[in-house]
């Protein structure tokens, strides 16, 4: 099962910028969660705090046990390993081919043969869509391409934590849906604890289980999808639905002024952009059939009922209906038995 990250009390400057402030929050193991956030708000910033490339000067992350701010070095090459990341740019190696790319960690981490190496860079590329591209350097292929190689990569040493950092930016659609559906049926079958940063509200209507939210140097929200996905908070759902009317504005944060003036236009009838009103909740996207049953889903549906007396009263209503409609019952009556002792 995928290692819990526990948050809590983060914050992180660079000389006098503040990028945020007092986040805390926890990566349910073997949950898939996703950071939203206005570009600049610092998503890629808490990334790579989370996996010790930088580091925030207050507070704590707990990965298995072991506080990786207070740690020592060794300790903190031994929790890395239990991370696979794709980072924004793909990192790839510009000289070297995909091929030697994805086998990169392997070579450097285990002491695999070179035709073990082979085996699971060939399965990785297969399951990114990448077969037959072995040969081609990274400077040769999409962008879309260098993205899915980058996760390949990020997958071979069967990580328990992977974050990635916007899978969908330089795709088109029909891509990030794929993808979306790769990091989903990931989860089915390694069960690993997965973050994404990204900014695509579709993305974040239907993957993840728990969505967070950073906004002007804080973590606005994080939560169960249904909290977000019902909220009333002006920020989250202006991002949501990708309109011009609310807190988010192009360079910075507006006043109440414009803010005034803005509504005042859309209620004159002019459109304010993004898709109005979307109002509930999507289904989740659902693993491959065929993939094995993520275990999360069911860990996820105590984990929130055991919260749910703390939650506001629209996102109770959604959860309350998407356990009925996806509950896995621990065992399945014996119909052998009398009904009545069912
Ligand atoms: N190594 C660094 N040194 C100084 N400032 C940095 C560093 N890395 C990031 N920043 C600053 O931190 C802020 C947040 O950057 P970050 O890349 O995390 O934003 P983001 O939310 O990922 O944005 P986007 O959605 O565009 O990727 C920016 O103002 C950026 O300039
Ligand atoms: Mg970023």
């Amino acid at each position: 099962m995928g290692v819990e990250v526990a948050v809590e009390g983060l914050t992180k400057s660079f000389g006098s910028q503040r990028i945020w402030q007092d986040v805390t929050l926890t990566l349910p193991s073997g949950e898939v969660s996703a950071l939203l956030g206005p570009s600049g708000t610092g998503k890629s910033v808490f990334l790579k705090s989370l996996i010790g490339l930088l580091r925030p000067e207050q507070g704590s992350i707990v990965i298995d046990g072991t506080d990786i701010l207070q740690c020592s070095s060794k300790e903190l090459y031994e929790i890395r390993k239990l991370f696979g990341v794709l980072f924004q740019d793909g990192a790839l190696f510009g000289s070297m081919n995909l091929y030697d790319n994805v086998a990169f960690p392997l070579r450097e981490h285990t002491k695999k043969s070179e035709s073990d190496i082979r085996k699971i860079v060939m399965d990785k590329l297969e399951l990114v869509g990448l077969l037959g591209a072995e040969d081609k350097l990274p400077g040769e292929i999409s962008g879309g391409m260098r993205k899915r190689a980058g996760l390949a990569r990020a997958l071979v040493l069967d990580p328990q934590i992977i974050l990635v950092d916007e899978p969908d930016s330089g795709l088109d659609p029909v891509r990030t849906t794929y993808i979306s559906q790769t990091l989903i049926d990931i989860n089915a079958e390694i069960d690993a604890t997965i973050l994404i940063v990204s900014h695509n509200i579709n993305l974040a209507r239907t993957v993840p289980d728990n969505i967070g939210m950073l906004f002007r140097r804080e973590l606005v929200m994080f939560g169960p999808r249904e909290v977000l996905l019902t909220s009333d908070e002006p920020v989250v759902k202006q991002f949501l639905n990708g309109t011009m009317i609310g807190p988010i504005g192009m360079s910075e944060e507006k006043d109440e002024a414009q803010m005034a003036h803005e509504q005042a236009l859309v209620d004159a009838g002019h459109h304010a952009g993004g898709v109005d009103d979307v109002e509930g909740i999507v289904p989740q996207m659902q693993a491959t059939p065929g993939m094995p049953v993520r275990q999360a889903v069911r860990r996820r549906q105590d984990r929130v009922r055991s919260i749910l007396h703390t939650l506001p009263e629209s996102a109770r209503i959604a959860i309350e209906e998407s356990i009925d409609a996806d509950y896995i019952p621990s065992s399945f009556p014996s119909f052998t038995e009398p009904l009545e002792s069912v």
